[in-house]
């Protein structure tokens, strides 16, 4: 089979080949992650415009816990926050996406008066922003593009309370060092005396880890294997994605819920001129997503300079949000 960027030399060809631009960091972490003994892929690259749709749709099965749990804890999260932040706040949201959870904070917060989101996908954001200022025409929005895993530069402000805002147990796909990078990197975007308001899903029993991760109608399995689709079209790879099953389990001893691809057979793979070969049962390791007790949360948000002010446990402790205060 031909990939889409077999290359001829021009001057057999008699024409300047087309060579479509591709993402240089992508290519190189694809290239570098399945030459490792564990083939992996990094899981920000899910979220394409077809792979943010199926997250979408994940977020609408019954089995996905985390989603609907934690948007009917933010109601009581919210009205208890209207008494600490009466006035005149700032909230941050980091990887806003499409800014679903913010609104239970602003319908309960008056005090919120400014709405900062930084997200990596400039058209998705500007979508959404509209939206969101239609619906509530006196905040003022200002999205900011960026990654928000280094310090970003925020708009300038006016002597208001900073609330960053991290919703989802998206800290659950960083490993436990990058979490931490994360919070250290918050506090300096947020500035002394700021707060982040944080939801992580927690521990629990497999049983319900199992059903999230493999959903009856399939949406977590095409999720994962859009990844190889993407790669295809972006890189002009020739995986065939039918070749990879979805493979999620609960690995206790890491405290994490990992995603795998296994090949089911022995093949080779081209990937933008490389060849990558896969023996049967072969695994690719596509995200991690880890669950804290509230200790261990704890933890790890006091070793970021973060003090724990107040926690919300959703009902029979399916997921946590967390009001975390930085003193400095
Ligand atoms: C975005 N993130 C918090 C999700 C999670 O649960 O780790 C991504 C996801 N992967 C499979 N289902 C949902």
């Amino acid at each position: 089979m031909t990939t889409a960027l077999s290359f001829y030399p021009a001057s057999d060809l008699n024409i300047t080949p087309f060579i479509p631009a591709v993402d240089r960091n992508f290519a190189d972490d694809v290239i570098s992650g399945l030459a490792l003994p564990q083939k992996q892929l990094h899981a920000k690259y899910f979220y394409d415009q077809q792979g943010s749709d199926f997250f979408d749709q994940i977020c609408q099965l019954e089995e996905y816990y985390p989603y609907q749990t934690e948007l009917n804890l933010l109601p009581k999260v919210a009205s208890d926050l209207a008494n600490t932040f009466p006035t005149d706040c700032t909230i941050v949201e980091f990887g806003a996406g499409s800014l679903i959870k913010i609104k239970p904070l602003l319908s309960a917060m008056p005090g919120i008066r400014q709405f900062i989101p930084i997200d990596i996908s400039g058209i998705h954001l500007e979508l959404a922003c509209q939206q969101l200022q239609s619906d509530y025409p006196d905040l003022t929005v200002k999205p900011v593009v960026g990654d928000f895993c280094f310090p970003v530069e925020l708009p300038a402000l006016h002597n208001q309370q900073k609330i960053g805002f991290f919703p989802g147990s998206t800290i659950g796909n960083f490993c436990p060092a990058q979490a931490a990078s994360f919070l250290e990197n918050a506090r300096c975007t947020l500035g002394p005396d700021s707060h982040l308001l944080i939801g992580v899903d927690t521990k629990k029993s497999p049983y319900y880890l199992h059903r999230a991760y493999n959903d009856a109608n399939g949406i977590t399995a095409k999720f994962n294997r859009n990844i190889l689709s993407r790669i295809n079209r972006e890189l002009g790879a020739n995986f065939v994605p039918e070749n990879f099953e979805h493979y999620a389990f609960y690995n206790a001893g890491q405290g994490r819920v990992e995603m795998h691809l296994v090949s089911t057979a022995e093949h080779v793979v081209d990937v933008f001129g490389t060849a990558v070969s896969f023996a049967a049962g072969e695994s690719i390791h596509t995200e991690n997503s880890y669950k804290y007790t509230p200790d261990e949360f704890c933890q790890l948000a006091t070793s970021a300079g973060w003090h724990v002010e107040q926690t919300w446990l959703a009902e029979k402790d399916l997921f946590a949000t967390y009001l975390l205060r930085n003193h400095n």
